[in-house]
């Protein structure tokens, strides 16, 4: 098969790495990649945005299948557009329809979904410019923190959560009235704040099947012990250490099977990853969001652990036989350490030199990295994932450390605590 991967982060090296494996990865090209896929596949300048222009390469290269890494494409309907195109309609696209991927592009969306379908999640209100009033109203009649939520995206920034009716307040109207997050914040969700652990499931649907990849534990924070600003994500572990049996079954039958019962009652087209971001509240799961895609970094350290033909999986997702895949993981225990630029999540800088020494225990995946000549350069502000298999957390995250230690480029910066609780 020829496959294109639309991305450029770590994620969309690690698919890379697996699909490569496969027998029936005949040809791999990653648009726009990165120095890591430029290494193992062809990386091709195009605008994920540009639907036309990517039809025109895919029909070019003769592609069969475009695995969509980011939530943008999705939320566009890059899906659709491939589906609703007599010249386009055989290649598969793994992710969901446009309405599917509103489980992560509208907050608002994916609540009324989980309401409908008895999903358990979060108390919540909406509000926009017109009831701004009974949302101060509301904050007034009750007790903080409170969590304000951007409905549209937001590129992972736009929960903001308070510890003061004041503040909880003047952030209601920057987000509606001063648009502190665009377009995306004209609607806000206000949720009831919950405390527990949160950990991270993926779910791959066919639309009437799944299959459950490894689970995993990102660690958001910037600063060690959870500490400084939120990030793409700093760390992740897999599997999760106080994820059971008996939790899973949980999961399973009050998260997973009614979102994929209710995506098919409502023929809500899906057929990709489904990214459940979840916190365990007095042993009970409850929903935090939905991701319409794959996780970064979790899938650096979600697929060495999957022992699957990954191509072969993909196949089965759209040709609807899920139930016919069985799931086979590694036992063994993964860690991945985020290499960043000094200064990340806010102003840093880009086109350091990047060397990274030989080491057999360790699997690099490249995030924001471009080859220039032969050079290896910085270009983003997470850089490099460090993953690691080991015969416990421990032990992976000591190889992980090691090699992220070894690694080299001015102002690199990782979090030294990747599951410190554990
Ligand atoms: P989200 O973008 O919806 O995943 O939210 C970002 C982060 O905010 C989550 O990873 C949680 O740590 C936190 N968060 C979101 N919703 C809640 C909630 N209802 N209660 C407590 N924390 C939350
Ligand atoms: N690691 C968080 C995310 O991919 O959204």
């Amino acid at each position: 098969m020829q496959i294109l991967i639309l991305g450029s982060g770590g994620r969309e090296h690690a698919f890379a790495w697996k699909l490569k494996q496969s027998e029936k990865c005949e040809g791999l090209y990653v648009a726009p990649g990165n120095g890591g896929t430029a290494q193992i596949a062809e990386n091709i300048q195009l605008n994920l945005s540009d639907f036309p222009a990517l039809k025109r390469f895919a029909l070019e290269k003769k592609i069969d299948m475009i695995v969509v890494g980011p939530e943008v494409p999705l939320v566009e309907g890059v899906y659709d557009f491939f589906q609703n195109d007599a010249e386009t309609k055989h290649i598969i696209v793994i992710g969901p329809s446009k309405l599917g991927a509103q489980l992560e592009g509208s907050k608002s969306f994916a609540k009324y979904f989980m309401q409908r379908h008895n999903i358990p999640t979060a108390a919540f209100n909406e509000f926009t410019e017109k009831n701004l009033e009974e949302g101060f109203q509301f904050i007034d009649e009750n007790k903080a923190p409170f969590v304000l939520k951007a409905d549209g995206l937001a590129a992972g920034k736009g929960v903001v959560i308070t510890e003061s009716k004041t503040d909880a307040k003047d952030t209601l109207r920057e987000m509606i009235s001063e648009a502190k997050f665009g377009d995306a914040s004209s609607k806000v969700i206000i949720e009831e704040f919950l405390k527990g652990i949160e950990f991270s499931i993926f779910v791959l649907s066919d639309g009437s099947n799944y299959v459950l990849l490894p689970n995993a534990k990102d660690y958001k924070r910037i600063g060690e012990g959870d500490q400084g600003l939120n990030t793409g994500g700093m760390g992740a572990i897999s599997p999760v250490p106080f994820v059971d049996d008996q939790l899973m079954e949980k999961v399973k039958t009050k998260i997973i099977e009614p979102t994929i019962q209710g995506l098919k009652a409502e023929e809500i087209v899906y057929k990709g990853f489904i990214y459940i971001g979840l916190i365990l509240v007095n042993k009970e799961p409850y929903v935090i969001e939905y991701n319409c895609r794959m996780g970064d970094p979790e899938t650096e350290i979600v697929l060495p652990r999957l022992e699957n033909d990954l191509v072969e999986l993909l196949n089965q997702c759209a040709e609807g036989k899920l139930d016919e895949a069985i799931v086979q993981h590694s036992e063994m225990h993964g860690a991945t350490v985020i290499l960043a630029s000094g200064g990340y999540p806010e102003a840093y800088e880009k086109g350091k030199t990047i060397h990274i020494p030989e080491d057999a225990d360790t699997i690099v995946f490249h995030a924001g990295t471009k080859m220039s000549d032969n050079d290896l350069l910085s270009s983003g502000g997470r850089v490099i994932a460090v993953s690691a298999l080991g015969d416990d957390l421990h032990r992976a995250l000591a190889k992980a450390k090691n090699q992220a230690e070894n690694i080299s480029f001015e102002g690199k910066y990782y979090r030294r605590d990747i599951g410190y609780e554990f």
